[in-house]
């Protein structure tokens, strides 16, 4: 399956999301998700995101392991979204500061 790692939190830009053919994204507030129950490893999203933010599960370095628990979690108790939305307010500004 495919992860949202951290640097996804503050920017939410949802290109991913446009590019998902399966509706596999939630959202909150902060960030997106991705259920691993509904991701078809397809890859479309990793190169969308512009703060790199999506990763391949095998790819995951030692220290974001735990991002897999939580993307699984955070599936079953945000909303799907299946479009675009605006990123949030100061996302280019998070972008910037995370060298993007
Ligand atoms: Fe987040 Fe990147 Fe998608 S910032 S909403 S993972 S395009």
């Amino acid at each position: 399956t495919h992860v949202v790692t951290d640097n996804c939190r503050g920017c939410r830009y949802t290109d991913c999301v446009a590019q998902c053919p399966v509706a596999c994204f939630h959202v909150n507030e902060a960030r997106v998700y991705i259920n691993p129950g509904v991701c078809i490893d397809c890859g479309a999203c990793i190169p969308a995101c512009p703060v790199h933010a999506i990763v391949e599960e095998f790819d995951l370095a030692e220290d974001q392991q735990h991002w897999i628990g939580i993307n699984a979690e955070a599936a079953t108790r945000y909303p799907s979204i299946r479009a675009r939305m605006a990123p949030l307010e100061g996302a280019d500004d998070r972008r910037r500061a995370l060298g993007y």
